[in-house]
């Protein structure tokens, strides 16, 4: 019988491993070159090629358990169920079985005693309804009732609850099926309601027949996949008796570690309030979202990571009357919680706690900036008006600009009798959302990888740069991101300061000496410690597994990739940089092209 997490993980990969899938590591929260979405938000994430039919180097049956990050539903946090940070057990066939055996191995896993043993009486399903784009899953359907589901536990639903994509706007999906277990008082009734939120959503089967394109139409996909998302901490949850996430060893010592912050007994019993599972719950997304090598600032998903930061920082002091920095005393426990299957976050550890500090000083000067900012504001107002009002676009600048909560507007403005526009903050508020998705926009045309010529050139260049930069900088230079669009490259790498003229000119001279030396691109498959060992540089938290390919050129460089590239360096011809700049806090970006008549060879 599984009980604990780390049960649970080894459990789940040895199931789907005994019947034919290769276990693959869990990929990095930052998506590898995909433009769709600011974090991994599912398990199908990072094999989004492969569902597109690429051959993955470890078959066609996959197991993980994925690092997750969803912040959609962020103003659920607190609640029984919700968290931005969780973990994942998938399973996935890629062309490979589809519905009936899918749904066998999700039967065996749910109720075999050897596994969660669930008995039927406490399960509940969902299926696809059928509309104009795909019919009734009635094989579905058929599978559940074949297996001793009676028709009243199994509810068809439209759309909008059956059917699962990626979180980008296009990508492979499909109609699926949801099991739901009862938490409520035994027995459980015996007609299945999925609108009662004492049924809890434990695994989805998504059977990937379509690919969703822009125009919002679906075309049926080559290859017929299987993709499966099981929630680690419901599921503990439920295997120990508890109707909530929090009560498992995931989050009480981080509990105890708060109550010992703050000076207080909690009683045995009772559940963790709003403001502590939000505190629990925001840090440990952080601290996973740092050592994935995000940092937090103004813009994308540095953003994201200090709006979730300052969240778990106002909800300490404000709800928790914490006073001191915290946030890294909560960020220990996670680490020791977590690391024995995260290794990176104990590789991390120091960057993690220190981002941390240094989010928690720097909101500290924000508050007292924008206080004082919002004073100011308030005695720009005469006395004798009476209607006193913070208009919506003076609100939104004390937040863009200074990085002030409205939350804290609104309070503030209260203690001195003013009303602040609510209504006109939400539209300066969503006009600059509108602004910052259409630049955004332009930066990322060019979408999932393409396999043009020019793109593995630049590709091939990329890799060059990247070895010129540790020559020229430091070997403290590592990828932090990296975009091609068939014209141009974008490289962002970690290094403290503006690069000199005099040091760009000598990474340019360096990548077009390897041009020039015509060196040969060859790629070979090894295992990550294997290429670690070589010396290869890259990214390892990968989606290809426990295979990765290596690229190297000549003696020069050797990367971890998935490639494609140029065959030859001679190829690329001359290598400009167009442009060097700050991309965020610790990361400077380089543009540059390359240059077919020779011209930046004469540089
Ligand atoms: N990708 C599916 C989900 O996230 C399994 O629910």
């Amino acid at each position: 019988m599984i009980t604990t997490a780390a049960q649970l993980r080894e459990k789940y990969l040895q199931f789907f491993q005994s019947k034919g899938h290769a276990v693959i590591r869990s990929a990095s929260l930052v998506p590898d070159n995909d433009p769709t979405v600011l974090f991994t938000t599912a398990g199908m994430h990072p094999l989004v090629p492969y569902l597109l039919g690429e051959k993955h180097p470890q078959g066609t049956r996959l197991t993980d358990v994925q690092k997750c990050i969803r912040t959609g539903d962020i103003d659920d946090v607190g609640d029984a169920v919700h968290l931005t940070f969780f973990e994942m057990l998938g399973n996935w066939s890629l062309g490979d079985y589809f519905k009936k055996e899918a749904i066998a191995f999700s039967y065996e896993f749910l109720t075999s005693p050897d596994y969660l043993g669930f008995p039927l009486e406490m399960l509940g399903f969902t299926v696809f309804a059928g509309d104009e784009d795909a019919p009734f899953d009635e094989e579905a359907y058929n599978e559940w009732r074949n297996h001793g589901v009676s028709e009243k536990r199994i509810a068809r639903l439209p759309k909008k609850d059956n059917w699962w994509g990626p979180a980008g706007i296009t990508g492979p999906c499909g109609p699926d099926t949801e099991f739901f277990y009862w938490t409520g008082p035994k027995p459980a009734p015996e007609v299945f309601d999925p609108s009662d939120k004492r049924w809890v959503e434990i695994w989805n089967n998504v059977f990937m027949q379509y690919f969703k394109q822009a125009d919002g139409t679906f075309t049926p996909l080559a290859q017929k996949n299987v993709d499966t998302g099981m929630g680690l901490e419901r599921v503990t949850a439920i295997l120990q008796g508890k109707d909530n996430c929090y009560e498992t060893e995931l989050f009480t010592p981080i509990f105890a570690k708060l109550d010992e912050i703050r000076g207080v007994a909690h009683e045995p019993g009772t559940p963790r309030t709003a403001p502590e599972r939000i505190v629990a719950d925001h840090i440990r997304a952080a601290v996973f979202i740092i050592a994935d090598g995000v940092v937090p600032d103004k813009n994308g998903r540095e953003y994201v990571l200090r709006r979730i930061i300052r969240r778990a920082i106002r909800e300490g002091s404000n709800n928790l009357g914490i006073k001191d920095a915290f946030t890294a005393k909560i960020a220990e426990v996670v680490i020791s919680i977590m690391g024995d299957f995260y290794p990176e976050l104990v590789a991390q550890r120091e960057t993690i706690l220190s981002e941390l500090n240094r989010e928690e000083e720097t909101f500290q000067r924000t508050l007292e900036r924008g206080t004082r900012e919002f004073e100011k504001m308030v005695a720009r107002v005469p006395d004798f008006v009476t209607n006193k009002v913070i208009s919506g676009k003076n609100a939104f600048n004390l937040y863009e600009t200074y990085g002030f909560p409205i939350e804290l507007t609104v309070e503030m403005a209260k203690e001195k009798n003013f009303t602040v526009d609510m209504k006109g903050y939400e539209e300066a508020r969503q006009k600059h959302i509108a602004d910052s998705q259409t630049a955004e926009k332009g930066q990322n045309k060019g979408g999932l990888a393409d396999h043009s010529e020019a793109s593995a050139e630049l590709h091939t260049a990329t890799h060059l740069l990247h070895k010129a930069l540790r020559l020229v900088l430091g070997d403290h230079v590592a990828q932090r991101g990296s975009n091609i669009d068939g014209v141009r490259l974008r490289f962002d790498f970690s290094h403290p300061e503006k690069m000199t003229p005099e040091q760009l000119a000598e990474v340019e001279r360096i990548v077009n000496e390897q041009i020039r030396a015509d060196l040969p691109v060859v790629c070979r498959e090894m295992s990550p410690d294997a290429a670690r060992a070589e010396g290869a540089i890259g990214l390892f938290g990968n989606k290809y597994g426990d295979i990765v390919k290596v690229y190297s050129m000549g003696d020069f460089s050797k990367e971890i990739c998935g490639g494609p590239h140029a065959s030859h360096t001679g190829q690329l011809g001359g290598f400009k940089i167009l442009k060097e700049e700050s991309s965020s806090r610790g990361v400077r970006r380089i543009k540059a092209v390359l240059v077919k008549d020779g011209a930046a060879e004469q540089k």
